[in-house]
């Protein structure tokens, strides 16, 4: 793998990468001890490609979905995300630039309990400015698209869990992000409802030429993406480069 120069569609003939981190590293200082999660990431993934992370626990898969959804920031190293670099932007351009580049599916999804289906899926939209009617009305079919159509006026207590994954989706689907980072969205799940909404997700990502990182835990699921990277001790040990 040479990671020696900044990628170059013209010249490595390769897919515009949709992330490109290199040697990224994250310290944690603790009281009594640095905790290492991040120990020189490198990372190539080539534009509408959907991949599998796995690694056993501790091994730094959500440390390295947060830096890469610029959630967090590395202690050191260099991130490419759509082109952007943003290793180096300013807090408030880095969450601009967040808000339309990368949707985030979390096992906890996050969705706000006083809040309907479509609104918790309109709130991206709202926070980055646009019409409330317009909104509302892309809410609506991304949560049709997700078989929700039944259910835009549900609060999350009052659907499945299941059902509450696809209100995720939907709201990290509402800026047509072209990234999408999915930290163990299935965990809680069982295994028929999990396989319905990974394939979900490749649908979509398929669809709208989406680039998506799954982690996850279980093999299965992990066979079922087509590529995969193996994380282990704050490292990619296996399939970093996906062309
Ligand atoms: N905020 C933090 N402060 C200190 N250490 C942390 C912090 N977050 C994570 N770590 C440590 O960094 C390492 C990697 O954690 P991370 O959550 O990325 O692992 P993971 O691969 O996602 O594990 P799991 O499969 O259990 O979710 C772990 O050893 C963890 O204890
Ligand atoms: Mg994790």
């Amino acid at each position: 793998m040479d990671f020696s120069k900044q990628p170059d569609t013209q010249s490595t003939g390769l897919a515009k990468p949709a992330i490109f981190a290199r040697d990224v590293r994250k310290a944690y200082r603790m009281a009594a001890q640095n905790v290492e999660a991040l120990r020189g990431v490198d990372l190539q993934i080539a534009t509408g490609r959907q991949v599998a992370i796995v690694g056993k626990s501790g091994a730094g898969k959500s440390t390295l979905l947060h830096i890469l959804g610029t959630l967090d920031r590395p202690s050191s190293g260099s991130l490419v995300l759509s082109g952007t670099d943003v290793s180096n932007l300013p807090d408030q351009v880095v969450s601009q630039f967040r808000n339309a580049t990368v949707g985030f599916v979390f096992q906890m999804n996050n969705l706000l309990n006083e809040f309907t289906a479509q609104e918790n899926v309109m709130l991206p939209g709202l926070i980055a400015g646009a019409t409330k009617g317009a909104v509302a009305e892309r809410a609506f079919k991304l949560l049709e698209s997700v078989g929700l159509g039944h259910r835009t006026d549900h609060r999350p207590g009052e659907l499945s869990g299941g059902e509450q994954q696809r209100v995720a989706i939907a709201r990290a689907l509402l800026m047509a992000p072209p990234i999408l980072l999915a930290d163990e969205p299935t965990g809680n799940l069982d295994q028929k409802t999990s396989y319905a909404i990974q394939e979900l997700l490749m649908q979509i990502c398929v669809e709208n030429n989406v680039t998506m990182l799954l982690v996850t835990h279980d093999p299965d699921l992990a066979d079922r993406m087509p590529y995969r990277v193996v994380m282990e001790d704050g490292r990619v040990i296996e399939g970093g480069l996906v062309s």
